[in-house]
């Protein structure tokens, strides 16, 4: 069926667009890759938990992985799938819940594994129990990323596996990578088969974690392949899973906002109505510059401009912009790829008012609101 722009004229501002037309084709590309080489591939709720496009990811990937009690709740509600739970650390009075939901779930130190030995009895082989490892392998540049540094609190390591008592364990969970290529991947397959031999052999499944970026354009899927078909013939026995979450809806939601004012300077200076840290705060955590639909390199064209949100922080900006026309107040503008680790991270910090949410579908154009939020959202957070 033919597919149609979305016309942001016709969005309410501002707005989280959630697009289902790259939605599908991310998960048609992870559905191949699955189906290639036998693994199961899980969601990461933490990326993007917008359940109104839930149904869509679950026709075509296994499950979810939930962080904690509400991501697995979540999930179990409303996404038709295997749930597996992994946190840092559990709370004694969410712990028989967690287990109840869950397929999985993953302890990340021999005490929580420990601590919690009664409920495991109680819930145990239904839900099976893993324990994350730490390969100690750095593939990842920013250590705000990497779970890998010497000082992580995330995964137990070689040094400490000792202290783990294998009888109520069946399977390993690593996170190693963010946005990464199948060469890391196998970098770190690698530190994991030297590292835990011994307990790879007498685990039933092994979880690779998520940060593989397998929908980018440069990713090598058929590299990917066969690492995996590899590693699974060394291997035979384990069940072999993956948790992706920003590669599931990477390009696959926009950023709709409008100028409110326009100041002078050089560059001038834009106010727009949302706000980078209340609303995209990756972009000044990580940080990186989103791309704005239409923008044309600055070096191109007098009409630049520096774009920032309407909160009172000096640093509210998300960098420098240059258009092929002058901007104007009332100007709609998009900033792409805004499903992955946005909606899920917005504050209403300063009382900003927070965007809508709605589903668009290119080849019906049909734009659905699913949520509007109001001053009584903001009030009941405080
Ligand atoms: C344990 C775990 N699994 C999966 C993910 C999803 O990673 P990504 O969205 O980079 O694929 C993360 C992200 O931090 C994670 O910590």
């Amino acid at each position: 069926m033919e597919s149609r722009r979305l016309n942001i004229a016709t969005v309410p501002s501002p707005c989280f667009v959630i697009e289902t037309e790259p939605l599908k084709r991310n998960l048609e590309k992870l559905r191949q890759v699955r189906d290639a080489c036998g693994l199961r591939i899980l969601f990461a709720q933490k990326s993007f938990a917008s359940y109104a496009v839930y149904p869509i990811i679950a026709d075509a990937l296994n499950g979810v992985c939930a962080s904690g009690l509400w991501e697995a709740r979540l999930g179990h509600t409303k996404f038709d799938g295997e749930v597996h739970t992994y946190s840092p650390a559990y709370r004694d009075d969410e712990m028989a819940e967690i287990f109840s939901l869950s397929h999985t779930v993953v302890f990340n130190s021999a005490t929580q594994l420990r601590h919690f030995t009664p409920v495991i009895a109680q819930y145990r082989p239904k839900t099976q129990v893993g324990i994350r490892i730490n390969p100690e392998c750095s593939v990842t540049d920013t250590p705000l990323y990497d779970p890998c540094t010497p000082y992580s609190r995330l995964g137990i390591r070689q040094s400490n596996i000792g202290d783990v008592d294998f009888s109520m364990v069946d399977g390993l969970h690593f996170h190693a990578l963010c946005e990464q290529t199948s060469y890391a991947l196998e970098k770190v397959l690698l530190a994991v088969e030297r590292n835990f031999a011994s307990q790879l052999a007498v685990v039933k499944w092994l979880n690779m974690g998520g940060g593989h970026f397998i929908t980018q354009p440069e990713y090598n899927t058929d590299h990917l392949i066969s690492i995996i078909r590899a590693f699974q013939e060394r291997h035979p026995h384990l069940q072999l899973y993956m948790e992706p979450g920003g590669a599931v809806v990477l390009n696959a939601g926009r950023l709709v906002t409008t100028v409110l004012d326009i100041l002078p300077g050089s560059p001038k200076n834009v106010i727009l109505d949302i706000s980078c840290t209340c609303h995209t705060p990756d972009v000044l955590e990580m940080p990186y510059r989103p791309a704005i639909e239409g923008e044309v390199p600055v070096r191109e064209t007098p009409h630049t401009y520096r774009i920032g949100g309407v909160s009172c922080l000096a640093g509210d900006v998300f960098g420098e912009y240059g258009f092929s026309q002058p901007l104007a107040r009332g100007d709609k503008l998009s900033f792409l790829d805004m499903a992955q680790y946005s909606i899920v991270k917005t504050t209403m910090f300063n009382g900003v008012r927070h965007p809508a949410i709605a589903v668009y579908d290119s080849t019906t154009e049909n734009l659905e609101i699913v949520r509007q939020f109001s001053f009584t959202d903001f009030v009941n957070r405080l």
